[in-house]
């Protein structure tokens, strides 16, 4: 019987095998056939990715970027809308052309299309990847029901930097949650089959290490050893290839010295060779230009290294479709090097069916009933629900009561075009649903909410204007602060109860939005003093796109509930979890720190010759003389309406040898009085090996549910890949020794055991 399984499994396994090369083998021959009869201004202008411009629908064929498509110098186009505008172009493309090749178009779909999901720092915190799975796959939907068939996302830039900006687009600090968290995205953007019409061409950005940028400031150069390359920052782009990514974008920054963009080693000997990527390399945005700017030639130069590093297509800057013929001419560049980029972009548009039906994505019933849904919105309310991290619940304010008088007090109390956070290009701002708006529908007429602002965003009015671009406006309040504070007094005193709103606009967080102060801006700061001082109890509603310096208002605020940037159903939302309707169960993906000083703060740290043991302060340990080395919360932090106890752990053996697993058990008890999901979280730590290891490394979760006083056993199998590292020859191997276990709530869990690889 199990041989018969085994054989049935091998054929269908060699069926596959075989329909797969036949398939490759039909695609090659069509391409060949093609490439053939395309000239070397035309194979090079599929190498060029223009930004769509102002193309205004019916007057496609009279912009600039036509004259271009019909002389076959585009490969695709981005930052264009609409099914009609993007049928207009893709008709100029494969009627006026002369080898009538479709266009590839491109948007940054993020965290959704129309309807918006958290921005994706929120998203990793549901640490739920069907969730996550699900955001990306309705974005999907969405985006190729309105023409879109290429979205520059999954971004999964590791980041341990919050004064980074972008930190907000990616999925924290963590390697392993990373890359689970890019394989969800990339099988929710393309699906099974890349053939369908609501599946898209996923990019996984940026490419790499852009997020561990000197000080935190974005575009800032990198540095670091292989060894952190390999083992913390690297695995989630790995990852993404690995799930069947089409296409890489590179990053801005350098990497050891050479920009991604011209970087060879980066893009041709760890992305092709080691790990086998087939799809096509996408430059950034002028990511090719910049390279001068960096120091390392003029653009034919530069375009000419980026083209011979194993560079695909140019974003924007054209240095590619105007350099690489006078380069070829001067042996700077060969033909072969043009062929395969050509022939990579070709393949991305023969394997999205683009070829057999170029208008396969401009369905106009679609765009008309796919996008922007009530069933999509009630999942993005889920979703945006379960991403949010209670910080606080002190005496348990949280979930308020349906009765009485609520303050709603803050810039961010009504305001809906900051509710979708940092890149939601294709969304229209008046529509999110507004933090008052979610309170009032949710309540009814049985509890009275007064509102006020009570302070702008920040007191300078310049920085503000900063920090509210794009349209995200908070509408400024030109009247003295003290007139506004004033006002926000009198609604709080007569209130049982306040819920601030308070913290960053959504443009705080996001490309070229780096800070070097990460707290609550200090005007705000002042407004959540006095409300503190009325002595009434204050819910602290906290928008962020970043971990916030905030150990003042752990100390003296009963409760804090981050909500990030929730999208468009923001504030329906926040509702279902202030009073109760959803229980909190997000964790942090990234650590909180006490204060800028600390930063790069993280779990996952090597102890060092000199650790601190036992009390802070100690001379001469690994320590501040003004601050401890503890966060204000730690990755993987997240409190519940409920509480869980966690048992010992019992592990199946041990001893293991090279190859083998082993189990671990732990019982979660649901101790409190709600029904509650918790993120079970396992951690291990390889006690001696040949280089120096962190002190813990998350190496499994699992989000569990729990009705009160309901148990479960959760059993995590530790297999050998767990206890593997990359060492000093970056050769990736398990070293035998003693490794410990610790299982939690957080990465701080305290249950522990041990055993030892032989
Ligand atoms: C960003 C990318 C983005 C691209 C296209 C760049 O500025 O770094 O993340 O995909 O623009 O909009």
């Amino acid at each position: 019987m199990f041989r018969k399984i085994i054989s049935a499994v091998m054929m269908i396994t060699a069926l596959h095998a075989h329909a797969q090369q036949n398939a490759d083998m039909k695609m090659k021959t069509f391409i060949d056939v093609l490439m053939k009869k395309m000239t070397l201004e035309e194979k090079i202008g599929q190498l060029n990715l223009p930004s769509a411009g102002d193309i205004t629908t019916g007057q496609a064929s009279n912009s600039d970027i036509a004259i271009k498509i019909r002389e076959g110098k585009v490969g695709g186009l981005f930052n264009i809308k609409s099914v009609g505008k993007i049928k207009e172009v893709q008709k100029i493309a494969v009627e006026q052309s002369r080898l009538k090749i479709p266009l590839l178009f491109g948007m940054d779909v993020i965290h959704g299309y129309e309807t918006v999901f958290p921005i994706p720092l929120g998203l990793s915190c549901t640490w739920d990847m069907n969730l996550i799975e699900r955001s990306a796959r309705i974005a999907a939907t969405e985006a190729s029901a309105d023409g879109i068939n290429w979205t520059f996302s999954p971004m999964v830039d590791i980041c341990r930097d919050p004064r980074w900006g972008r930190i907000a687009e990616g999925a924290g600090e963590d390697p392993y949650l990373g890359s689970q968290v890019a394989k969800a995205m990339v099988k929710g953007y393309q699906g099974d089959d890349l053939k369908k019409n609501n599946t898209i061409l996923a990019c996984v950005k940026h490419y790499a290490l852009y997020g561990a940028a000197e000080g935190g400031r974005d575009y800032n150069t990198v540095d670091m050893s292989h060894q952190r390359m390999y083992n913390d920052y690297l695995p989630p782009y790995k990852a993404a290839v690995d799930a069947g990514v089409g296409s890489v974008m590179t990053s801005f920054n350098e990497v050891d010295g050479i920009p991604a963009t011209a970087n060879k080693w980066l893009l041709t000997n760890v992305l092709r060779k080691q790990w086998g990527f087939k799809g096509f390399v996408v430059s950034d945005y002028t990511s090719v230009n910049e390279m001068t700017a960096h120091g390392i030639g003029d653009l034919q130069t530069v375009s000419a290294r980026a083209l011979n590093a194993g560079l695909d297509m140019d974003m924007v800057g054209e240095g590619f479709l105007t350099t690489l013929p006078k380069s070829l001419k001067e042996g700077k560049v060969s033909l072969a090097q043009i062929n395969a980029a050509c022939r990579k972009i070709l393949e991305a548009k023969y394997k999205l069916g683009l070829f057999d039906d170029p208008y396969k994505y401009c369905d106009e019933n679609r765009a008309k009933t796919e996008i922007f849904t009530s069933e999509n919105r009630k999942e993005a309310r889920s979703i945006a629900a379960q991403s949010f991290v209670l910080l606080k619940n002190q005496g348990n304010l949280l979930p308020l009561k349906k009765s009485g008088t609520i303050a709603l007090i803050g810039p961010l109390a009504d305001n809906k075009s900051n509710m979708n956070g940092t890149w939601s290009v294709a969304a229209d701002f008046s529509k999110p649903i507004s933090l008052y708006t979610g309170l009032k529908e949710a309540v009814g007429d049985k509890i009275n909410i007064l509102l006020a602002k009570g302070s702008n965003l920040e007191e300078d009015s310049l920085l503000e204007e900063r920090e509210t671009m794009f349209g995200k406006s908070l509408g400024r309040d030109h009247r003295p602060a003290e007139v506004i504070l004033q006002e926000a007094l009198n609604i709080a005193n007569q209130s049982d109860v306040i819920v601030a709103a308070l913290g960053e606009s959504a443009e705080m967080s996001g490309e070229s939005s780096s800070r070097s102060m990460i707290g609550i801006p200090s005007i705000q700061e002042k407004l959540l003093r006095a409300l503190l001082k009325t002595g009434k109890p204050v819910v602290l509603v906290l928008f962020t796109g970043r971990p916030l310096t905030i150990k003042w208002e752990q100390d003296n605020v009963p409760a804090i509930l981050n909500v990030w940037f929730g999208g468009s159903e923001a504030g329906h939302a926040i509702a279902d979890v202030l009073f109760g309707e959803v229980n909190p169960s997000g964790k942090l993906t990234a650590t909180w720190p006490q204060n800028t000083g600390q930063i790069p703060l993280y779990y996952a740290h090597k102890n060092t010759g000199r650790p601190l043991e036992g009390q802070w302060f100690q001379k001469f340990r690994s320590n501040y003389l003004d601050v401890s080395n503890d966060p204000v919360y730690p990755f993987g932090y997240g409190l519940s309406y409920t509480t869980f106890n966690y048992s010992d752990i019992t592990l199946s053996t041990s001893s293991i040898k090279q190859g083998e697993s082993l189990t671990a058990n732990i019982t979660v008890t649901n101790t409190g009085s709600y029904e509650g999901k918790e993120v079970v979280q396992l951690y291990i730590r390889d006690m001696v090996a040949s280089v120096t290891r962190p002190v813990r490394e998350l190496k499994g979760f699992q989000k569990i549910d729990l009705k009160p006083g309901e148990s479960k056993v959760v059993t995590f199998t530790i297999s050998p890949e767990d206890l593997k590292f990359y060492n000093y020859d970056l050769k990736y191997v398990a070293e035998p020794g003693e490794f410990r276990v610790y299982i939690g709530g957080n990465s701080d869990a305290v249950k522990e055991a041990s055993f030892t690889l032989k």
